[in-house]
């Protein structure tokens, strides 16, 4: 990797230490660029023209391709959506939910991650039941175990804790669940762009997962993978047109695409949905175990800096196999938000984590653009708040 190349793309990185790609991940000038050239190509030759709009749907579809061979799923897996929740409440209103059915998340979901379930709480007298993050797989999966019973019927996890980060054992999740015949998703905030992804090896029912974060792709567009068993036999909640033919009122038959297509509605932004697959372009080009690798490097950084720093309390795991660019860690009692303001103060840009718990700290997502000398920026400001804060 050519960091100072990579660096220079990002023009967030020299007014600022962006390290919160957790939050939201910086676009690039090409990226940028590119959206703006199809927007003057459209501007310009008119949106609706038989040429501009079969380039663009033909470019959404080139998207479409990236996507599936970046999660290597097959393309008819796939559903283009507009945000995480859209994924997750394409699932609650698409399963049928009883009274007294049960749904298992973790004890870090971010909203997105948890509204839709409560929600059916809410409607259905469906029950929503947490099991603990931990950084031991056994401990996990055994406390997830103990939660299965015969009213479970999905599994709700983030892949990758917003909070602190944990990367948790996706597959052999999925293998508990279906050897008790429950469903699962996953929340892929955190995940995609990271690390490299097999949603086949994984064997999950659905993955939903943004362009915001770490694939760099921008905001408003996301992506829905369908484990293709279940295309049939999950109910359509919202609809619109492109989910499928409507015979135009002769008998208002509908039929809905046989794919993940099925689940799209309504129009889009065609240029940011092209945008996430230049994005995906991008981090090919760069290698996600190349990513993987960096981040990994500059994470370990970081935690040792921060080991020797007095008062700091790090929240993400310490397990390898848990870890993530995500490193959130807790000054004494420092309320994170004082503690990330304290940090913008110093220009450096975090997110307050955990801030309803009395663990409350900062996360700071570590991406493959950072480099050693922002780490060694936040080491020093950590050392300087916790000296003024004794
Ligand atoms: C774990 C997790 N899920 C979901 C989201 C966002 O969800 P949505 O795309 O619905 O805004 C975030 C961050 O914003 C997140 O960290």
């Amino acid at each position: 990797m050519n960091l100072d190349e990579i660096r220079r793309n990002f023009p967030v990185l020299s007014n600022s230490i962006y390290l919160n790609t957790g939050g939201t991940g910086p676009i690039s000038i090409n990226i940028a660029k590119e959206i703006q050239n199809i927007y003057e190509y459209a501007r310009d030759y008119g949106p609706d023209t038989p040429k501009v709009k079969s380039d663009l749907e033909g470019r959404m579809e080139d998207t479409r391709h990236l996507t599936a061979d970046f999660l290597n799923v097959p393309i008819s897996s796939i559903a283009f959506t507009r945000a995480i929740s859209e994924g997750m409440n394409i699932v609650a209103h698409g399963m049928n939910w009883n009274e007294g059915d049960e749904i298992i998340v973790s004890s870090e979901e971010h909203p997105s991650g948890i509204m839709p379930w409560l929600n059916l709480r809410d409607k259905f007298g469906v029950k929503v039941v947490k099991v603990k993050i931990s950084d031991d797989k056994n401990t996990f999966l055994n406390e997830l175990d103990d939660l299965i019973n015969k009213n479970t019927k999905l599994i709700s996890l983030s892949h990758v804790t917003t909070d602190t980060g944990h990367k948790l054992p996706a597959k052999e999740i999925c293998d508990l669940a279906h050897q008790n015949g429950v469903a699962v998703i996953f929340d892929g905030a955190q995940s995609v762009g990271q690390f490299p992804i097999d949603l086949i090896d994984i064997g999950c029912d659905f993955y939903s997962f943004t362009a915001h974060k770490w694939l760099l792709g921008g905001w408003g567009v996301a992506g829905f993978y369908v484990n293709p068993e279940w295309i049939d036999k999950l109910n359509i909640s919202w609809t619109g047109a492109y989910a499928g033919v409507w015979d135009r009122g002769l008998k208002d038959d509908v039929v809905y695409e046989t794919t993940a297509h099925k689940f799209e509605f309504g129009g889009r932004q065609k240029p940011l949905y092209i945008a996430m697959g230049l994005a995906i372009e991008y981090i090919n080009s760069l290698g996600i175990n190349n990513i993987e690798k960096r981040v990994s490097k500059l994470t370990e950084k970081l935690k040792s800096g921060l080991a020797d720093i007095p008062n700091v309390i790090m929240r993400s795991p310490n397990n390898l196999d848990f870890c993530t660019g995500i490193v959130t860690f807790s000054l004494g009692k420092l309320h994170g938000d004082q503690l990330s303001e304290e940090m913008l103060n110093r220009n450096i840009l975090g997110r307050p984590s955990l801030r309803h718990t009395n663990i409350s700290g900062i996360r700071i997502s570590t991406a493959f653009f950072n480099n050693e000398n922002e780490l060694d920026s936040v080491l020093n400001a950590v050392y300087d708040i916790s000296n003024s804060f004794k």
